[in-house]
Formats: structure tokens, sequence, C-alpha cells
């Protein structure tokens, strides 16, 4: 079967044959329809971000995947059934731990999991690819199409709850929101926020020009564009108005610090990009002083859960169709490969399609 994979010495995506791999006991086959891209994936293109699986000099991209069970084995899955991989399993050689037998992979800390298509284990861009029945999350056929969706939904559900429950001692009652990022999750994110009602002005922070698909779908959606490089995070507050929520989806460092001073009074910060080191002043005094005296909260959050899967299958029902096909600029085969990772200011959301899902 085909593969997309990136090498030690070649960091561009190509495609090459590997063995269909066969289902161990307690694992179904999964015929891949569609394995979308995202920020991460080209961070471990280039080798920013991840890690080659144990003694391998290549890694096969992709986590976020729908596909088909094509054998269900020894599971209850049926043949046909549409379902959607979690991304953490247990490191090789270990046949447990306290996380994943709690079903908490994703509180895992390093060295407690690998992360199919990012960090030491293979990922699903392939024809086919196999999982533990425990692993996979079942999607309804009408949602096929858009099922390489559910993880990335699936991250932001997971970060709405640590938000939330940080908020969950007192009666929080949020009305403004601000995603920092126009990339496919800050955009996703925005679409998530305008679904709960108590978020009456939304606000998504970027560095593009007009006209410029992002700033299109940000608008469409009711919410309000902010150019960081007119109205920097700090200013936030006196430009637009102090925010109840932040969701951090750029990836640059300054701005989880900065996200503390866009806060409103008891309002939650949550950070989810994944930067480089990097060194740079900040006011810790200040900071410290504004997260104590107002009450404000910083949550980070990384990977999601079967149940935040479950939540986004629903979450991704609601989202309207128009949204999703502007989110998705592209879906390419496996002979346009540059197309499908492009990153450039056209590309929101790509995805790399394997097989077509027949609509029965
Ligand atoms: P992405 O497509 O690269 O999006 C990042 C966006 O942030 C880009 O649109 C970029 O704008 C914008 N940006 C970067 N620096 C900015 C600045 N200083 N001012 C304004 N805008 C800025 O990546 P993504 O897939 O949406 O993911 C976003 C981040 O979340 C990445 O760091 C990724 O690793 C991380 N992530 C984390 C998790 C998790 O579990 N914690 C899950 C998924 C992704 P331009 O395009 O104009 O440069
Ligand atoms: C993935 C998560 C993963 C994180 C860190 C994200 O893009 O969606 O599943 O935990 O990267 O590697
Ligand atoms: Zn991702």
């Amino acid at each position: 079967m085909q593969a997309v994979v990136v090498s030690r010495e070649d960091r561009t995506p190509r495609v090459v044959e590997r063995p269909r791999p066969t289902p161990a006991p307690g694992e179904a086959l999964v015929r891949t329809l569609r394995v979308g891209v995202d920020g991460t994936d080209h961070e471990v293109i280039a080798g920013a971000h991840g890690d080659f699986p144990p003694g391998a000099d290549e890694l096969v991209l992709g986590h976020e995947a729908v596909g088909v069970v094509e054998d269900p084995n020894d599971t209850d899955f049926e043949r046909g059934d549409v379902v959607v991989p979690t991304v953490r399993r247990l490191p090789p050689g270990q046949d447990g731990n306290e996380y994943f037998e709690r079903g908490e992979p994703d509180m895992a800390p390093g060295g407690e999991y690998v992360e199919r298509g990012i960090a030491g284990a293979d990922g699903f861009m392939a024809e086919y690819f196999t999982s533990p029945a425990e692993h996979l999350v079942p999607v309804p056929k009408e949602l096929a199409e858009w099922g390489f969706l559910v993880e990335p939904v699936s991250i932001s559900e997971k970060a709405f709850e640590l938000a939330e429950s940080a908020r969950s001692s007192f009666d929080w009652t949020p009305e403004s929101a601000l995603v920092l990022g126009n990339g496919s999750l800050g955009l996703l994110t925005v679409a998530m926020l305008d679904l709960d009602d108590r978020f009456e002005r939304l606000y998504c922070l970027g560095r593009r020009d007009r006209p410029d698909p992002t700033i299109d779908a940000i608008e469409e959606l009711g919410g309000t564009y902010v150019d960081s490089r007119e109205t920097p995070v700090p200013e936030v507050p006196e430009v637009h108005e102090p925010m109840d929520f932040v969701y951090e989806a750029t990836g640059y460092s300054k701005h989880a610090f900065e996200t503390v001073e866009a806060l409103a009074p008891n309002g939650v910060g949550a950070l989810l990009g994944v930067p480089e080191d990097r060194t740079f002043e900040v006011d810790g005094g200040r900071l410290h002083r504004e997260l104590v005296l107002e009450n404000k909260a910083l949550v980070g959050s990384v990977n999601s859960r079967r149940s935040h899967f479950e939540a986004a299958v629903e979450t991704l029902a609601a989202l309207p169709e128009w949204f999703l096909s502007n989110l998705t600029t592209g879906v390419y085969g496996l002979d346009d490969l540059s197309a499908a990772f492009a990153d450039d200011d056209t590309t929101i959301k790509t995805a790399v399609e394997f097989h077509e899902h027949e609509k029965r």
C-alpha cells in the first residue's frame, strides 16, 4: 500500500510502498478516507516537533484521520463503519500505565505515550491503518466527508473543558472571546465558540492583509478581525474590550504572557501553541499581580481523549457546511502532495484523500 512519509535525510513528504498492516487481536483494519494537515504536521516536517519511531529512519505522517472499517477482526465494529482514530498510544514495550488505564492518555507526561504521525509512532497517512478498537471513535456516515476535522475539534473540546473547569467555582458568565491565530485550529475554534450562545462577541487575531480568506471566514461567522500589527494583544482591552476567554493558537510564545493582559477580571486563557525555545523579557511582577488580584487563570492544553472526540463528532455535525467548505481549501490525491502540504496565504486547511467514501 502507499503511505506518505518524511525521512531523516529528506524532510519533504513523499509516497513510499509499505506492507498493508494486519490487525492484531483487539484491533480493526481501517481503509483510510481522508487525513487532514495542520500546523503540527508542518512543525513535524520541519523537524521542530515530534520524533521518528524508535530505530526507524522514516515516519508515516498524519494524525487527523477518518476511515472505514475494512476488517473488524475480533472487535465489535462492522465492516463499513466510519471511524476516527485517537492519536496517543502506549510507548512500544509498555503494556499499560495509569493514564491509559484511566482513559486519560492526553494527561500522560512525556515518556508515557507516543503520538501517531507526530512523535515516536507511524501515523495514518496511508491507504490502510490498524488500531485497537478502544482508540477508534464511531462517526455517522453522513459526516465521513468532514471526519478528518474531528481530531482538531476534539483539541478545542478538551481546552474548553479545562478552561471552564478553572472557572467552575463561581458563577462565570462569559460574553467575549478572543482567539489568537487565524490558522485552521484558530478558525475552527471561532466557529465552535459561535455555537455557544454565551459568547456574544467573538474576535480573532491574525497578521494578514485583506483580501484574505481567513478574514472573510471570521467576518462571515460574525466575528471581528484583529490585526496584531495594528493592535498588539496587550492593547486589545483598550481598542476593543477585555476578554472573558482567550484561546491562543498562534504558537507565538509572547502571546502566552500577553494573554494575561488581554483578559478581563475573572477571565481564563487557554494556551495551545507549541513553540520552540525563545528568550524575551516580560514584566513578571505585573503578570503575577494581575493573575492574583484579578482572579485570572491560564491553562495549557494538549491532545484530547475519547470523550473529547465524541463531543467533537456532535460539534462537527452542528458546524455550518459553508464554513467547513470555506475552511477546507483543498482535498488532494497522492499525486498532488505539494499542494496538500502548501503553507501559503491561500491555504487554510487541506486533506489528503486515499479512498472516496461511497455515498449510500
Ligand atoms: P497554523 O495553521 O500554523 O496557524 C497559526 C496561525 O497563527 C497562522 O495563521 C499565523 O499567521 C498566526 N500567527 C502566528 N504568529 C502570529 C502573530 N505574531 N500575530 C498574529 N498571528 C500570528 O497552525 P494550527 O494548525 O492552526 O495550530 C496552531 C498552533 O497550535 C500551532 O502551534 C500548533 O502546533 C498548535 N496545536 C496544538 C495542539 C495541542 O494539542 N495543544 C493541537 C493542534 C495544534 P500567518 O499564517 O499569517 O503566518
Ligand atoms: C495534535 C495533538 C498532539 C499535539 C502535540 C496536535 O497537533 O492534534 O493530538 O497531542 O499536536 O503533539
Ligand atoms: Zn493536530
